[in-house]
């Protein structure tokens, strides 16, 4: 079998990092003896100012032929916020149904975290955030906008079946990775009383008759963010919503060392998954080669496990604990080692 892969590298630092990651799946699949074909898709900020092209439905059929999707970034400051962001990236993610969003927050040895006294046995954990739903369904809108009584709403759409699969999904993460076994539906219970009472019910209800061995948990999004910093620890696997997923991850990056080295993955268990550094564009480090390109290699580790190339996506993250230990910092510029050599280190150690 060879793999499909497409490969949108994106805007800013996007095509650097992602080349780094293709460095390194050519020296996994030679040593794991796969093979697969890369296609280029030039979806970016440049090209839309040039053509007005964004993600069209005919590109969306076509990446649903693709075994798994590898992205660089978006976001061109050229380009008014919103527009690549909902043309390209949210385009993909909801027409390819890719309703889970898998963040794992895990510190490697010798990476420098900004929380005193922890380490990587304390901070080792994964958000799966909501994907397709919530605040980022786009419903709501202007009332007697430009006036001086302009109202303007954005409703959280949350669906049952919606909720459900993404739980289940957790469900059966929480069971695999086999750690601590605890899931913590994060939430906001208080306040959004009947978005989070349906997530709520629904996190007791399957919990209870399909997985009494996982134990659950409920938190409040503001007292997460303080428990991140304060007991990262008491975390194994997180569900959230969409927003909440999206905040949480941030801060779940920096405490991994920065988004130089946090990888995430969109998912459609039934389809077509895509897999992404979490952190934006980095414009201003374009083309210098000092980003850091591990979040990338990270976010090719998760492919290799979607492709069930279990070994090579065990060896390149081999490859990334050992550049962590030859690295200076996670952060752009002052890493010790330039953009490509830390490709060349993670590929040399595959
Ligand atoms: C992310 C990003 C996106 C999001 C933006 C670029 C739309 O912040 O992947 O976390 O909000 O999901
Ligand atoms: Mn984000």
């Amino acid at each position: 079998m060879v793999y499909k892969i497409a490969v949108i590298g994106g805007d800013g630092t996007g095509p650097e990092v992602i080349a780094e990651g293709l460095k390194v799946l050519a020296a996994v699949a030679k040593k794991h003896k796969f093979e697969y074909k890369l296609e280029e898709f030039d979806f970016t900020g440049k090209r839309y100012l040039k053509t007005g092209k964004l993600v069209s439905d005919e590109d969306i059929e076509k990446l649903k032929t693709f075994d798994v999707i590898y992205l660089g970034a978006v976001g061109d400051p050229a380009v008014k916020p919103g527009i690549i962001e909902h043309g390209v990236l949210l385009k993909i993610r909801f027409a390819l149904d890719q309703y889970i969003n898998l963040r794992p927050v895990i510190l490697y040895p010798n990476v420098w975290t900004p929380i005193k006294d922890k380490g990587p046995a304390e901070i080792d954990f994964v958000v799966v955030r909501e994907n397709t739903e919530g605040l980022y369904v786009g419903t709501g809108g202007y009332l007697k906008k430009g006036s001086p009584d302009e109202v303007a709403t954005q409703v959280s759409v949350n669906t049952r079946k919606g909720i459900e699969r993404c739980l289940r999904y957790a469900f059966e993460y929480t069971k695999k990775r086999n750690k601590r076994k605890q899931l913590t539906l994060v939430g906001k219970t208080n306040v959004l009383t009947y978005a989070f009472d349906l997530w709520e019910r629904a996190f007791h209800e399957i919990g209870q008759k399909d997985y009494p061995d996982i134990k659950r948990e409920y938190a409040h999004v503001d007292a997460t963010c303080m428990w991140f910093v304060k007991n990262p620890e008491w975390f194994d696997v997180i569900v959230t919503d969409n927003m909440f997923g999206d905040i949480i991850t941030d801060l779940g990056a920096m405490i991994q060392g920065g988004m130089g080295i946090a990888a995430g993955g969109n998912i459609n268990p039934e389809g077509v998954s895509m897999f992404e550094p979490i952190g934006g564009s980095a414009p201003k480090y374009t083309g210098q080669n000092v980003i850091n390109p591990l979040a990338a290699i990270g976010a090719l580790q998760m492919l290799l496990e979607e492709l069930g190339e279990d070994k090579a996506a065990a060896d390149v993250e081999k490859g990334i604990k050992y550049a962590c230990t030859q690295m200076k910092s996670m952060s752009a510029g002052k890493m010790g080692m330039s953009t490509t050599e830390v490709g060349d280190t993670v590929a040399a150690n595959i």
